[in-house]
């Protein structure tokens, strides 16, 4: 569709957007080339096209972290994000954290530190805390919670959660226990 001013074209409008995009990812070390319709999120993807559902849908709307992956080794809500957005980049979720014979040692912690009820929100906090060592600016328990705090767990596993996360950042030892 033209819009015309003074008898002028001022700017073309697309009757309709493309239907679907091609694009690569890297997930979990694995190239995958996908039509996508452009609309389509990040973590609908990783769920429903890649049947990668460790990755937790909660609010839908960036408020609670549940659906937290890396991106090129960044911590981000993959609920916000349109997977056309990330075309070339590598994607890491809780799938691909774990090597050939153990898990991360975020994973381990998680168990030893009993650090999850429901497990719901636990795919997305061992995520986001992978993205906090990466960034290494957590230099105290305070640091964690305050940087820890998009990701919400309704169970109110938090003690635990920040045990676990100090156990492997090793931030923090000597301060006060508690979430
Ligand atoms: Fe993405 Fe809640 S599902 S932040
Ligand atoms: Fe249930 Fe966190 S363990 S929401």
């Amino acid at each position: 569709m033209n819009n015309k001013a003074d008898g002028k074209t001022v700017g073309t409008v697309p009757d309709s957007a493309p239907a679907k995009i091609s694009i690569t990812l890297k997930v979990n070390g694995v190239e995958k080339r996908m039509e996508v319709a452009p609309w389509t999120t990040l973590l609908d993807l990783l769920r429903e096209r890649l049947n990668l559902t460790g990755t937790k849908k909660g609010c839908d709307h960036g408020q609670c972290g549940a659906c937290t992956v890396l991106v090129d080794g960044k911590r981000i809500n993959s609920c916000l994000t349109l997977a056309i957005m990330k075309d070339g980049a590598e994607v890491v979720t809780i799938e691909g954290l774990a090597g050939r014979s153990a898990l991360h040692p975020l994973q381990q912690a998680f168990i030893e530190h009993d650090a999850f009820q429901c497990g719901y929100c636990t795919p997305g906090q061992i995520c986001s805390a992978v993205g906090l060592m990466n960034e290494g600016r957590a230099k105290t328990a305070d640091d964690i919670r305050e940087l820890m705090s998009g990701n919400i767990c309704r169970c109110g596993a938090y003690p635990n959660i920040l045990a676990a996360i100090r156990e492997v950042t090793r931030v923090g030892a000597g301060q006060a226990q508690g979430g």
